[in-house]
């Protein structure tokens, strides 16, 4: 089965300097589907327990800070490979690496600052899915264009 869900956050940055509608419609165009959508501030604990993988590093103290400083966008998306093509579309991990076209890429050139969280694989996903967004948050539905963005190859 490929049509997967995965998460993102509009990190702190991205909701700041108005990119929001702007990098939450390449998904779109994308074809993937919104599934779950809300603007919150991120508890410390929410946000530990997020990057807990990265606990003990040197920049996690300043990325637990980061993204707990002002409102996040936060997005479950879902499509045909959802979780790869949306990490494809974010880029490399920090701006100044990543390649024009991507969303990382086009809009910074900061290593901390990079505009967005993807999960990185469908077990992340649903992890993180699980512990951003309550029971009845996620939206499942049918859209007429979806017979036009995956077809039974994709479905597996
Ligand atoms: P994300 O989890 O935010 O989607 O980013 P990612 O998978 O591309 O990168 P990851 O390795 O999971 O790192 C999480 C976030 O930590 C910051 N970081 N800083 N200074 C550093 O060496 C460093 N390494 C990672 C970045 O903000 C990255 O998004
Ligand atoms: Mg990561």
């Amino acid at each position: 089965m490929a049509i997967e869900r995965t998460f993102i956050i509009l990190k702190p940055d991205a909701v700041q300097r108005g990119l929001s509608g702007e990098i939450i419609g390449r998904f779109e165009r994308k074809g993937l589907k919104i599934v779950g959508l809300k603007l919150m501030s991120v508890q410390r604990e929410l946000a530990e327990c997020h990057y807990a993988e990265h606990k003990g590093k040197p920049f996690y103290n300043g990325l637990v800070d980061f993204i707990t400083k002002s409102p996040v966008v936060c997005a479950a998306l879902e499509g045909p490979y959802a979780v790869a093509s949306a990490r494809k579309l974010m880029g490399k991990t920090f701006g100044n690496e990543a390649e024009p076209g991507t969303i990382r890429g086009d809009y910074g050139s900061s290593r901390g600052m990079n505009l967005i969280h993807g999960s990185d694989s469908p077990e992340s996903a649903k992890r993180e899915l699980e512990m951003w967004f309550k029971a009845g948050e996620l939206c499942s539905y049918e859209r007429a264009v979806d017979a036009w963005t995956s077809n039974s190859e994709d479905r597996g």
